[in-house]
This record gives C-alpha cells, sequence and structure tokens, in this order.
C-alpha cells in the first residue's frame, strides 16, 4: 500500500460533535518526468464540519478535472482513519476500507459509515 498519494477530508462521527479544521494540504512537489506521477484530487464533500452518523449512507465526492491521462483509467480505494495525538498515527482502517476499486474519473463514490464504530470527532477519510 502505497499512502504518498493520498488527500484527506475531515469529518465528524456523529452529529453531536464538531470536527477539527480540514488541513491545508501541502503541494505535492514537482518532480521529474521518470518520477511516478501524484495525483491528489481534491475531496469536495465531506467538508471537515460534516457529521456521518453510524450505519449512514454517505457520498464522498471529489474534483476530476485535471487528471493526468496515465491515471485516467485507475481504480481507488476510500478508507477510514482518525487523527489521534500520538505519534501522528493515522488508525487507518486498511482492513475494512469503505470502498474499493472504484474508477477514479466516476468523481464520487457512496460509502456506509460502519455501525460499530465508536463517536469521535476527528474522522477522517483518505482517498488513495
Ligand atoms: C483508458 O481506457 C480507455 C477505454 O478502455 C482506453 O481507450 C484508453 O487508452 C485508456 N487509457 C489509459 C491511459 O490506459
Amino acid at each position: 500500500m502505497q499512502f504518498t498519494t493520498f488527500f484527506t477530508a475531515l469529518l465528524a462521527a456523529t452529529a453531536s460533535v464538531v470536527a477539527a479544521p480540514t488541513p491545508t494540504p501541502t503541494p505535492t512537489p514537482l518532480k521529474s518526468p521518470q518520477e511516478l506521477i501524484v495525483f491528489n484530487p481534491p475531496i469536495t464533500s465531506p467538508k471537515s464540519s460534516s457529521a456521518w452518523a453510524k450505519g449512514s449512507e454517505q457520498i464522498v465526492e471529489w474534483e476530476i478535472t485535471n487528471i493526468p491521462e496515465s491515471r485516467v483509467n485507475s481504480t481507488g480505494t476510500i478508507v477510514l482513519g482518525y487523527s489521534a495525538s500520538e505519534n501522528g498515527n493515522e488508525h487507518l482502517d486498511i482492513a475494512h476500507p469503505l470502498a474499493t476499486d472504484f474508477p477514479i474519473k466516476q468523481g464520487f463514490m457512496k460509502v456506509v459509515m460502519p455501525k460499530n464504530i465508536a463517536e469521535r470527532n476527528d474522522y477522517f477519510i483518505v482517498r488513495k
């Protein structure tokens, strides 16, 4: 698994909590042409203030303009994580992705928030 190409958006797990501000993404430095093309389409939904009820259906959306030709047929994965303070660990739940193998150029994907998830206000999603 590569974690260099992810882009995150924060969301809350319940309507009763307020999410932390969305971190400002660091721009990917320009690389020489022979290096891997890294493509991080911004997630446009959810916003950092989003609250997802357990077991609810949600739509994740991202920008599809400027998809490089080499990635136009790529598929993606959506994983839930939470930021928790210690060691910058992102607690990505790679074993239980919310969605896999969808075409990135689709621009959106339906996911279902797990029913048995702990309430937190620092969840985020990663679309790879
Ligand atoms: C993407 O898929 C289309 C349709 O199958 C194909 O024509 C095109 O060559 C593919 N592009 C790449 C970069 O693989």
